[in-house]
């Protein structure tokens, strides 16, 4: 359970190895967080975040394999999971895809793979999730969404699209665990520094995988219902989902 000073002490990710996730990981865990279940595709990355959290100081910390795509699986997958290591305090869905846009525009299959990914894939893992959330009564639910989704931008629109679905349904479905004691933290990051941004350069109010993460505890902590990180992006996307549309399509990728 979270204690009186809204620490966890137990954690589910989807997207185990995310940069991002690792970076929360390594915050909870000195503050007591025991259980640490990184939920993933099976590869040396998973293997590596797994064998950080438990150097960190986790009493179990375990990879379980997860596809975000591979949906006939999610309902089974998540009771095992909670059947296995019993309740979580916070689950952190941060498992995602940027795509590439220029290629995913010819591709109509790639482009549905990243929006399988980002929302259809989460949406029914988290409808599983949420299940076991309103059963155990309590618990939080972390979703990773993101500033590209606020207003779909002609250079990404795929991903933003996906990450536009993805807010949407954590709203709906936040709403719908009030009174139940288990809620729903929306995470919107603006361009995160790290392997998912790689090559790329930095946009206006660029941050770092350990900023979102500190920003996450903290609402961790207060219960809070949408995150900005930097915080100024709320704002900021306040104006920029007023722009007319004719300046909005002259904005530079
Ligand atoms: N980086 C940014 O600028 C930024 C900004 C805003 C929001 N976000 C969001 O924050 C989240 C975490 O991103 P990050 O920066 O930590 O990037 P990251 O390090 O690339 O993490 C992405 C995670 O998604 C996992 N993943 C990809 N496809 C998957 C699938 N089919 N099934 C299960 N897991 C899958 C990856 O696993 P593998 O190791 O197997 O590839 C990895 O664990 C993402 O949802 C991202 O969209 C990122």
């Amino acid at each position: 359970m979270i204690d009186a000073i809204g620490r966890p002490q137990s954690v589910l990710v989807l997207g185990g190895s995310s940069e991002i996730a690792q970076a929360i990981v390594a915050k909870l865990v000195p503050a007591r967080c025991a259980t640490v279940v990184l939920a993933g595709r099976e590869g040396p990355r998973l293997g590596e975040a797994t064998a950080r959290a438990k150097a960190a100081g986790a009493e179990v910390a375990e990879a379980v394999p997860f596809d975000a795509t591979h949906i006939d699986h999610h309902r089974a997958f998540v009771d095992e999971v909670f059947d296995r290591f019993g309740d979580f305090d916070v689950v952190i869905v941060a498992a995602g895809v940027l795509g590439d846009q220029a290629v995913d525009e010819g591709d109509p299959v790639s482009a549905a793979t990243v929006i399988t990914t980002n929302f259809t894939g989460l949406a029914s893992a988290m409808l599983a999730i949420a299940a076991r959330l309103r059963h155990q009564g309590h618990g939080r639910l972390v979703v990773l969404s993101s500033v590209a989704g606020e207003r779909a931008r002609k250079a990404n629109f795929i991903y933003g699209s996906s990450k536009a679905g993805l807010d949407a349904f954590s709203q709906g479905l936040g709403d719908s665990l009030v009174g139940t004691g288990a809620s729903v933290i929306i995470v919107r990051p603006g361009f995160v520094v790290g392997r998912m941004t790689e090559g790329m350069a930095p946009a206006p109010f660029s941050t770092t995988p350990d900023a979102v993460a500190d920003a996450v505890v903290k609402g961790i902590e207060s219960g809070a219902a949408v995150i900005y990180i930097p915080s100024i992006l709320r704002w900021v996307f306040a104006l920029m989902k007023q722009l007319p549309q004719a300046i909005w399509r002259r904005m530079p990728g």
